[in-house]
């Protein structure tokens, strides 16, 4: 029995959004396969992520080498550690999300930037980071309207590409993804494009 992680990061309704159908399609597909697993769903367009701040920042150090926090701050460092541990505590991870101006939303950012800390999720040593997290398998989906998986626009993908470099920092190495890109630049395969990666989506939610 898995305790699994579905985090949404996109706010529009599925029949506006490619990530969100691919989220919706992984999540039905895996709960026919995957009775009695624990499932959590994480909608960070709802959630309370407040900005990683100074006093947030503030919170997490002096936690870090023991000093006193302010109410404030320690409220604000339950809020990050809150979402490391159900981060750290799923045995299987999916996140769903769009390429927006070539990144990723405001909130997954933030929300990433609270998994990102030091003898948590990564470690330093003199040889650079070293990651942490060990043991958890991860299903990436993403939408893109252009195509970037090749061509002029390759290195203008900062989305996928910074989910993954972001998660290898964390020691996941092996992320699977499916991708649907190119449906706005080629509106006329748009619906090929989007029920082909549905259908990846399905398949592979019933054998993850
Ligand atoms: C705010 C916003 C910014 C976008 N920026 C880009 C972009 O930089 N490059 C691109 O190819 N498509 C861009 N798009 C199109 C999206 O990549 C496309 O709509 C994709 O399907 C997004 O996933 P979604 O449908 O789940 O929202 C943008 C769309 C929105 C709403």
């Amino acid at each position: 029995m898995a305790n699994v992680l579905f985090i949404k990061a996109n706010g529009l309704p599925a029949e506006r959004s490619v990530s969100v159908k691919l989220y919706e399609e992984f999540l039905k597909n895996y709960k026919a396969s995957n009775a009695a697993d624990t499932i959590t769903e994480l909608d960070l367009f709802q959630a309370d992520l407040p900005y990683y701040d100074a006093t947030m920042m503030s919170g997490l150090f002096k936690e870090s080498t023991g000093d006193t926090l302010t109410d404030e701050e320690q409220r604000l460092a339950d809020i990050a550690n809150g979402y490391l541990e159900q981060f750290l505590a799923a045995d299987k991870v999916v996140m769903a999300f769009p390429l927006w101006n070539f990144s990723i939303p405001a909130q997954f950012l933030t929300y990433l930037f609270y998994l990102n800390q030091a003898g948590k999720t990564f470690k330093y040593t003199a040889e650079g980071p070293v990651g942490l997290v060990t043991g958890k398998e991860v299903v990436l989906l993403n939408a893109r309207g252009g195509v970037y998986s090749d061509g002029p626009m390759a290195s203008w993908e900062m989305s996928l590409n910074y989910v993954k470099n972001i998660l290898a920092h964390f020691g996941i190495t092996n992320p699977q993804s499916i991708i649907v890109e190119g449906h706005n630049a080629t509106p006329d395969q748009a619906q090929d494009l989007i029920a082909a990666g549905v259908e990846k989506a399905a398949e592979l939610a019933a054998k993850f």
